[in-house]
């Protein structure tokens, strides 16, 4: 390959430029343009939730999400360990107690019994994030907090489009968040989404998100809010992204077939198939995890290899609990999360653009074969 296949490439058709440049043009650009609504409304009537609250990144969807809930400081909020480390910020930044739970090797989201065994009286709160590949089992999750009147905030970040059975990943929070960078199933270049169906939560965030501008007196500010808002170019990038969302995620889905098919069977690797018995796979990110430490080869080791051929990489995320910024908060009191440090250590992403032609994949799949052979 002449070309360096790099980890990720935006997929921007001549429909979204156009799109932008005519809203561009009409002078409509900051967050008081039209399409900061009509996305919001489209994307609450795609995961079918009743409300949508447009912010300018998935971080900030959590910090506001985490914030309007008006928890008490010391109450505690149950959360993955293997994850971007945004939803430890929302929950830290806010005086809360955090609990992180170790992720499984074979599915990469949180642990199921764990979370559940983690809860207790000053549990109020649960992030269920749906990582990389097949979705976190928030269904049933979901009843669980039902009964024990916890708040779960769905983290769909990464899976826009993922279902659990037939039923769509992000309608089942209480709360839940979306981010539209660029790498994203959808991207607005920067932002994100809050979805919910309580109408009172979605203007709390609303303000929120709007420096809570006072009521009576606009510049008598409500309280201690962010401008997190969107813009009306960002928004209309997603009105244009979303209306080919199906098509988005069936390319996800032949892409990671076709990785599938030429990595699952050499045995010094897992890479998770298409299907389980609950959801399809959505292959976000083509996620891999090298599994014979004899081979000396770890995510490090792979990525300067992989370079060397021209294919981009980038490791799996680094545990919370061996962040270098939260250890003198000394978050965590459990130090067993063997399999996210092994996660950290052995896993890494190939090239996952949407842009991605066969030959490419083929290529990549070429190289990575012959490294871990
Ligand atoms: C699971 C998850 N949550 C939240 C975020 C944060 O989104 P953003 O980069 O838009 O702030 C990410 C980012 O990749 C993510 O993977």
């Amino acid at each position: 390959m002449k070309k360096f296949i790099p980890v990720n490439e935006p997929l921007i058709t001549n429909s979204d430029v156009l799109s932008v440049s005519k809203v561009m043009k009409s002078g409509w650009i900051s967050s008081e343009g039209p399409n900061v609504k009509l996305f919001e409304k489209k994307f609450a009537k795609y995961i079918g939730h009743k409300n949508a609250v447009a912010v300018s990144s998935g971080t900030a969807a959590l910090e506001v999400a985490i914030k309007s809930l008006n928890l008490k400081k010391g109450d505690e909020v149950i959360a993955p360990n293997f994850t971007i480390i945004s939803s430890t910020l929302a929950v830290i930044k806010e005086g809360l107690k955090i609990k992180f739970i170790d992720c499984d090797l074979y599915d990469w989201n949180m642990n199921l019994d764990k979370t559940i065994k983690s809860i207790t009286k000053k549990t109020k709160a649960i992030i269920a994030t749906h990582i990389y590949n097949f979705p976190f089992r928030i269904d049933i999750l979901k009843k669980i907090c039902e009964k024990k009147n916890i708040i779960l905030i769905e983290d769909t970040a990464e899976v826009l489009g993922q279902k659990i059975f037939n039923k769509k990943c992000g309608s089942f929070g209480d709360i839940s968040t979306f981010s539209f960078y660029a790498n994203k199933q959808i991207t607005t270049g920067e932002g994100g989404m809050i979805t919910t169906n309580n109408a009172k939560l979605a203007e709390k965030m609303k303000s929120l998100r709007n420096l809570a501008f006072g009521k009576k007196d606009r510049f008598n500010h409500d309280e201690i809010g962010w401008n997190y808002r969107m813009s009306n170019i960002q928004a209309t990038l997603g009105l244009s992204q979303l209306k080919r969302i199906n098509q988005i995620i069936k390319i996800r889905h032949s892409n990671g077939k076709r990785f599938y098919l030429n990595l699952s069977k050499n045995k010094n690797i897992y890479i998770p198939g298409p299907k389980n018995s609950y959801s399809k796979n959505i292959y976000w990110v083509i996620g891999l995890l090298i599994m014979n430490k004899s081979l000396k080869i770890d995510s490090k080791k792979i990525a300067k290899k992989l370079n060397e051929y021209g294919i981009g990489t980038r490791p799996f995320f680094w545990p919370m609990h061996k962040q270098k910024v939260l250890k003198s908060l000394r978050l965590s009191k459990s130090k067993n999360f063997k399999n996210s440090e092994y996660l950290c250590k052995y896993g890494f992403y190939l090239p996952s653009s949407l842009t991605l032609k066969n030959k490419e994949i083929d290529y990549i799949c070429g190289v990575v074969n012959k490294i871990l052979r």
